[in-house]
């Protein structure tokens, strides 16, 4: 091993003593060997893509159906994606489009530090056949930044650890390796015999006949300032209404996921030469919305942001995101973007079963999410739900409500880890739904308005709106019947009232007249209405004291009726006793002395029931 020339400034040993535990791999796992191996590895961004050809050829006697392909842990770790495909035509021809089945196998004698993925190929390959396989290998948070912090003036530099030789379980005959870098600086590398730098591609190799598990270390350091745009998490909804629209809500939390930033931030240096004091920052992002893309908006925490940009064409709608501030290493945003799509262009029939077919992912270019969550509201009423996903995600189901909805929306929630745009591929979300359904919000819509109407109708008809039976409005009844009856009371002791005035009034005929006999008539009369007015008090007291709401006024009341007893008793005294003493022929001062007491009290109880009369006539 002799990795690590040139490039004192790291210690590479950790990274190292990784694999030598792979030097003495004496197994043989199949007949197989690898006559050619092309390794094109692409660090241009955030993302590193490692395309490889291999030509397999069967040098035993058994038909062999499968090809390994190894990984060692630390890129194992980082694999978002991996595809193998057969290469039709000679050489470097056409990839034909479906790819093959791929599964992580533990076969016997391989070193745990190496995960093997087995590709199943359609056809076995015969003894001394040959095909070609290409093999495309994507990986996340694979480019190290180093230094790990930056300041702002800084540019990004990237750290890539790799094989010189393919490692594989096969002997190689003959094989080579490109790494594709960005058009800027190239820090060091490993410079073994073989390397070689033309611009911005370093190669090494041709290496020829190594054995199985051959393994030699590189290191390259190297500039990138490509934005290193991450979501942490992505929520992306699609809900469609059969009424003609898809709409699709998707919640950021995006983070820098470059060289962390240290000190001080300076708006003003970055204002002045964004490219010298912010090179590693970004501060827009492109969403490639589909075609007649409508009702496109973006927005923060804060609000809309109308400094993003909208384009179109047939083909496509093209969203600037430019957040409120430009990112730094380790600085976050979350934003949200929606738009509404024409349901035609993705909602289809197929044996009686509908189905949505849209891409799976972000619209956003170049951007790695390390957890993507896609919720398909389906109209509510869908029934025999079934999802169809080109790789593995995790799948459950919830509801969600919104206005008019009975039972609910079913919602099919997808769950995907380490997302790269090669996931973004069309998926398939199959359902059924009984189109009367579709009627049900509108009818109820309708009969809603009618029922409205109705009601109006009915309460412009009857004067109360609480309804009947209800214990509030009862209460409100019966104190609206006690009220009544005090103040049918309150109309019975005026005539009373009225009626001493009568009495009075005889008495002062008497004087002037001397008229004994018309006064005693009119005593008569005012007697009988009296008990008159008592009769209808009694059964008008008897109510109330039977009705829990009276009372509060009830005390009231009956002190009332006492006191105009009273009152009535010492008239009717008073005026005995003045007609008596006309009778007896007696002088004016004889009589003014007899009725003096009575006189007192009579002022007094009319004095005390007038104020008792206020108060009852405010209940
Ligand atoms: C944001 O913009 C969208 C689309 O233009 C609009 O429908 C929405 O009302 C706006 N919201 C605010 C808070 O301005
Ligand atoms: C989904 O749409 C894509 C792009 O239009 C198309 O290629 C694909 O065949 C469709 N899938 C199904 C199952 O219809």
């Amino acid at each position: 091993m002799k990795g690590g020339r040139g490039m004192s400034m790291l210690n590479l040993f950790p990274f190292l003593l990784t694999f030598t535990i792979l030097s003495s791999p004496a197994l043989s796992l199949s007949d197989l060997i690898l006559t050619k191996v092309d390794r094109r590895i692409d660090l241009t961004s955030q993302i590193a893509r490692i395309s490889t050809s291999l030509k397999v050829e069967n040098a035993g006697s058994d038909l062999v159906s499968e090809i390994l392909l190894s990984f060692p842990e630390n890129q194992a770790n980082h694999l978002a994606h991996l595809t193998a495909k057969l290469s039709e035509g000679k050489g470097k021809g056409k990839t034909s489009g479906v790819g093959l089945p791929v599964e992580v196998v533990h076969p016997e004698g391989v070193p745990s530090s190496l995960t093997i993925y087995s590709v199943t190929l359609p056809k076995g390959i015969g003894k001394g056949d040959s095909l070609t396989l290409d093999v495309l290998a994507v990986f996340t948070h694979t480019l190290e930044p180093f230094p790990e912090k930056i300041t702002q003036a800084d540019i990004q530099l990237l750290l890539f650890q790799e094989s010189a030789h393919y490692l594989s379980p096969y002997a190689v005959k003959f094989q080579s390796l490109t790494v594709k870098l960005p058009d800027a600086r190239i820090e060091s590398y490993t410079k073994l015999d073989s390397a070689k730098l033309q611009g911005s591609e370093l190669k090494y190799g041709p290496y020829e006949n190594l054995p199985p598990f051959s393994y030699l270390p590189i290191v390259v350091h190297f500039e990138n300032n490509r934005p290193f745009a991450v979501a942490k998490e992505l929520v992306r909804e699609i809900e469609i209404s059969h009424w003609g629209n898809v709409q699709v809500t998707e919640h950021y939390n995006l983070v820098h996921g470059g060289a962390q930033i240290k000190g001080e931030f300076s708006r003003l240096d970055y204002q002045s030469r964004p490219h010298v004091r912010g090179a590693s920052s970004f501060r827009r992002l492109l969403a490639k919305l589909p075609p007649r893309a409508h009702s496109v908006y973006y927005r923060d925490e804060i609000g809309n942001i109308s400094t993003s940009s909208l384009w179109g064409d047939s083909k496509k709608t093209e969203l600037e995101i430019e957040p409120r501030y430009p990112l730094f290493g380790g600085w976050n945003s979350a934003f949200t973007i929606g738009y509404g799509l024409p349901l035609k262009d993705f909602l289809f029939g197929l044996d009686g079963k509908r189905f949505l077919n849209i891409t799976f992912s972000t619209p956003i270019n170049d951007l790695v999410i390390d957890t993507l969550f896609v919720k398909v509201v389906l109209p509510e009423g869908s029934k025999d739900i079934s999802v169809s996903v080109p790789y593995p995600v995790k799948q459950s189901q919830e509801t969600k409500f919104s206005h008019l909805d009975i039972a609910g929306r079913p919602v099919v929630v997808l769950e995907k880890n380490n997302v790269v745009p090669e996931h973004n591929v069309h998926f398939q979300v199959y359902y059924k739904f009984n189109s009367l359904s579709m009627l049900r919000e509108p009818l109820m819509l309708i009969s809603g308005f009618f029922f409205l109407f109705v009601a109006c109708i009915a309460y412009v008809h009857a004067d109360f709106s609480i309804s009947k039976s209800s214990a509030s409005y009862l209460a409100k009844l019966q104190w609206e019947e006690v009220q009544a009856t005090v103040r049918q009371i309150h109309n019975i002791i005026s005539r009373c009232l009225i009626t001493h005035d009568k009495l009075e009034a005889s008495l002062r005929d008497l004087s002037r007249t001397g008229d004994v006999q018309a006064c005693k008539a009119t005593r008569k009369s005012v007697d009988s209405s009296l008990k008159e007015l008592s009769k209808e008090l009694k059964s008008l007291v008897a109510f109330l004291q039977s009705s829990p709401q009276a009372t509060p006024v009830l005390s009231k009341v009956e002190e009332i009726i006492t006191k105009e007893r009273d009152l009535q008793e010492k008239l009717m005294a008073k005026h005995s006793t003045v007609v008596d003493c006309y009778e007896k022929k007696l002088g004016g001062r004889e009589i003014e002395n007899r009725i003096a007491s009575h006189q007192q009290k009579i002022t007094a109880l009319r004095q005390e029931i007038d104020d008792l009369m206020d108060v009852i006539d405010e209940i």
